[in-house]
């Protein structure tokens, strides 16, 4: 059992539904104990129309890979998704915590799992990958990929939100990150206008990756 988490301060976020979940973040705590703006832009595109206003959701088979508080993962959960919230061991109690303060507002399922990226499997691939905000340091981004491609079908899509920051190496890091992304995997980003009228940004993309034909065919 992992001790009870203290200090938090919860934002809360309303969807398109009406329901307003409550997500719990850390006062003190590395990058993932915070809800950080790609994963706003990433849920709300979520319940747009390419999603049926959130109605596709429901019974897919849904990672959210390097989830933080979660938010992500239990949006799609609410919208009936069968969702695996992933992130380093540490972030179990609190991804646990999200989870269960929304869990009333939750009509699919979902799970918290340790996924150290490159390191573990979840030994199945799935109907989507989701990851925000991601893509944020060098050492991390083979096994990213890694683990991203380990979860992929022909049939999987990944959609992967990120803030284009344009101090020191990130644009490198963004660069190298496509690199590798496009080695197995097709890319379609997804225009302003696809995505919520109000939770867009020109420097916050989505990417929608799904793998290439001669990576899956045996
Ligand atoms: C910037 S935060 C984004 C959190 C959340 N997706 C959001 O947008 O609110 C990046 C997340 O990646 C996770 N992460 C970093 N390295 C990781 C690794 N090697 N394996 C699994 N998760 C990792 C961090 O713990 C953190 O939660």
């Amino acid at each position: 059992m992992s001790a009870p988490i203290e200090n938090t301060f919860i934002r809360e976020l309303e969807m398109k539904n009406g329901q307003i979940l409550k997500i719990h973040q850390l006062e003190v705590g590395d990058v993932g104990c915070v809800v950080w703006d790609a994963a706003l832009v990433l849920c709300k595109y979520l319940e747009t129309a390419d999603f049926d206003g959130g109605n596709s959701w429901r019974g897919l088979d849904v990672v959210d890979v390097g989830a933080g508080t979660g938010v992500l993962g239990v949006y799609a959960a609410v919208y009936g998704a069968d969702v695996t919230v992933t992130d380093l061991p540490e972030f179990l109690p609190l991804m646990n915590l999200n989870i269960n303060t929304n869990k009333h507002h939750i009509t699919g399922t979902a799970v918290a799992q340790s996924l150290q990226w490159g390191e573990e499997s979840l030994e199945r691939t799935v109907d989507y990958v989701l990851m925000a905000d991601c893509i944020y340091y060098e050492k991390s981004l083979g096994p990213l990929v890694e683990t991203v491609c380990s979860l992929c079908s022909d049939k999987t899509v990944v959609l992967c939100c990120y803030e284009q920051r344009t101090t020191g190496n990130k644009p490198e890091l963004e660069r190298k990150f496509l690199e590798l992304m496009l080695e197995a995997f097709d890319v379609e980003d997804i225009p302003l206008e696809r995505q919520d009228s109000l939770f867009r940004s020109d420097d916050i993309l989505i990417k929608r990756f799904q793998k290439k034909k001669s990576h899956t065919e045996t």
